[in-house]
């Protein structure tokens, strides 16, 4: 039985789609001692050697019996007890909230669908209807899980931003859905007088938004725009916004609705998976569909007239895993819908959909030429291209009796090894859903095993046998698994160092040398930022780097194949998104030779049964 099935045994499998919390364990405090050594062990290949006898000594110091460490540890150990889960809230701000940087391509990842083919304007419409009405549907899926995806709306703040769910008891749930067309926002009710309104009803309503935002005279300013922007220049452009009672109500909507649906015109290009990608990730800028968006929503959804379609996210209120399981079952909806005849209303008594006003000030129109400028910077730095691997997939790696996850993060070492020399901080995303109120913790992947293995492919003076390469593969994948059994089982390193320092941050005077000290914060610059997003159906998910020099790599193992979406941006001299692809693809093909050898040992599971072990090298060693 593979290792991560045999610790996801006790709790029925992976990713079961559970009510939330419901008979979840709470996610469990990793030892202090556990996390110093883990935090060590995973950085000492990635800094001088100078330096790192520095952090070593500094950690000894956090860590020393009675010490700052120990305080901090037990002060997480009691909010443990208060709280559902001792990190969401930190983790929440940390990931997304404080971060001030503009959502398209920095934050907001797209799933893009295969590309649609649409014989006309009435094609495109019922496609939109279908992306409204599929997720009213049916219950199949956990839809308490599911709430955030329609209920959040990301707030902008001067230094922090507040994801807003709608909760209330007072307030009715939202019964709008916000579509966007030529830039301007229309309020769709899907609900008119207590009756949800029929497909055909909703076509006849989108139509009349078409004709509304085709008339040129009335026009109004692209104010999607501002939610493009960075998130303090958005929060004061907002403030200036609200002022205005026209505006207020205008914000109100969009902030209460359901969700987006983008009305896109056509780009232009050549509707290649990366081109359509581009469009859903930053809309090609304000000469595209750039300002038909309105980023703070979590889920936009974006139906072009020349085919381009998927949905744009707001990261913060639900993860990747959730996000496509959603998007899955609205594709299985659009498939079967798309076989029915839709019969439109033609003498529709419906009022007209209403379109949103604004009053635009000299001030916001400076915002707005502001916000257009730096959207279009976005547009050109990034470094983008989809690349599929088609000579193997997972069902070679199974055979292999290795995880197939483990197996591709390997790769992507050995790819970014041999572009720069040098392995950097990486992160994988790992689910800790098993627990309650569980997102995600990071597998480091640029482990020392994986270091030696990489060493040992690149280094032609040493001429390593291909037997030893073999083994040190193998090494470096258990490594890899190893690593991915203590983050899902909640025993990573990066959440728990989190909570201590927003611990010490309540209790110190300042920050204390353990997370200032410039180890620390190399730790948190992943220049690799890697996840796996796996789909069914035909479609895949992207997204930019975290980092100024980093890559954005998502990939999604099929059983013959590993699709690829790799970013990086082209201010950086250094990096090349097609370069790194084309070496992933070259290490794959390595890997697949070292397979092919006789195996002398096998991978065996560093873990004892069900259970992830704790580092086998103490700290001070
Ligand atoms: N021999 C043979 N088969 C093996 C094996 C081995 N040694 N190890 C694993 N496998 C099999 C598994 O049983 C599984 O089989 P399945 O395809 O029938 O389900 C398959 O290979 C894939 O397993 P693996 O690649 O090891 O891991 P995974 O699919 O469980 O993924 C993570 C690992 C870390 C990606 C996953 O646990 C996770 O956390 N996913 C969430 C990532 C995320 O959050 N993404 C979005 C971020 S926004």
């Amino acid at each position: 039985m593979p290792i991560l099935e045999k610790v996801l045994a006790p709790h029925g499998g992976s990713e079961s789609l559970c009510p939330l919390h419901q008979g979840l364990p709470k996610l469990p405090v990793p030892p202090l001692q556990q996390t110093l050594a883990t935090y060590l062990r995973s950085m000492r290949h990635l800094v001088p050697e100078e330096q790192f006898h520095r952090s070593q000594a500094i950690v000894q110091r956090f860590g020393a019996p009675g010490g700052l460490g120990e305080t901090l540890q037990q002060k997480l150990l009691e909010r443990q007890e208060k709280t559902d889960n001792w990190v969401s809230e930190y983790w929440l701000n940390d990931m997304y909230l404080n971060n001030r940087l503009a959502l398209p391509v920095n934050s907001s990842p797209a799933v893009i669908f295969a590309r649609q083919t649409f014989q006309d304007t009435s094609d495109q419409l019922r496609s939109s209807v279908d992306c409204a009405t599929g997720q009213l549907s049916g219950q199949p899926l956990c839809m308490k899980q599911y709430h955030g995806l329609f209920s959040s709306y990301r707030l902008p703040g001067h230094t922090q931003d507040t994801l807003v769910a709608q909760k209330s008891v007072v307030m009715p749930e939202p019964e709008h859905v916000i579509v966007a067309c030529c830039n301007q926002f229309f309020v769709l009710d899907v609900v008119i007088n207590f009756r949800r309104l029929s497909e055909g009803d909703l076509v006849t309503q989108l139509r009349k938004i078409v004709k509304m935002a085709s008339n040129e005279d009335e026009r109004l300013p692209p104010i999607g725009l501002l939610t493009s922007d960075g998130r303090s220049e958005w929060a004061e452009a907002r403030t200036a916004l609200m002022k205005d009672s026209t505006n207020r109500d205008s914000l109100d909507m969009i902030e209460r609705c359901i969700c987006l649906v983008c009305l896109d015109a056509p780009s232009g290009g050549d509707l290649s998976d990366a081109h359509r990608a581009l469009q859903l990730l930053h809309g090609g800028g304000c000469s595209q569909n750039g300002a038909n968006r309105w980023y703070d929503k979590s889920l936009q959804f974006v139906v072009g007239r020349d085919g381009t379609c998927g949905v744009v996210c707001e990261h913060s209120p639900f993860d990747g895993i959730v996000l496509v399981q959603c998007t899955e079952h609205l594709l299985k909806h659009m498939t079967k819908s798309s076989k029915k005849l839709v019969r439109e209303d033609s003498v529709s008594e419906l009022p007209a959909p209403r379109r949103l006003r604004w009053k635009c000030s000299p001030e916001i129109q400076g915002h707005l030429a502001s916000s257009a400028e730096k959207l279009q910077r976005i547009v050109k730095n990034l470094d983008f291209t989809v690349y599929r691997f088609a000579s193997y997939g997972k069902t070679f790696i199974k055979k292999q009796k290795c995880s197939p996850d483990a197996f591709i993060q390997v790769a992507l070492q050995l790819a970014f090894y041999r572009q720069h020399g040098r392995l950097v901080p990486t992160y994988e995303s790992a689910s800790i859903r098993r627990f309650q109120e569980g997102r995600v913790d990071n597998i480091r992947s640029a482990t020392p095993e994986a270091l030696t293995f990489v060493r040992a492919m690149t280094d032609h003076k040493a001429a390593v046998p291909a037997s030893e390469k073999a083994q040190l593969l193998r090494a470096a994948i258990c490594a890899q698994t190893e690593y991915t059994v203590m983050a899902i089982t909640g025993m990573a390193i990066d959440n728990h160092l989190l909570a201590l320092r927003e611990l010490a941050r309540d209790l110190c005077t300042e920050l204390p040398e353990m997370f200032t000290d410039e180890t620390y914060l190399t730790s948190n610059r992943f220049v690799l930022s890697t996840s796996q997003v796996p789909t069914t159906m035909e479609m895949f998910c992207c997204y930019g780097p975290v980092v100024p020099n980093g890559y954005g790599a998502c990939y999604n193992p099929q059983p013959e194949s590993i699709l690829f979406c790799i970013s990086s941006f082209h201010s950086c001299k250094e990096t090349s998104s097609l370069g790194f692809a084309e070496a992933v693809g070259a290490s794959l093909a390595d890997l697949r030779a070292l397979c092919s050898l006789p195996q002398p040992t096998d991978c065996k599971p560093l873990l004892t049964e069900g259970k992830a072990t704790g580092p086998s090298q103490g700290y001070q060693s």
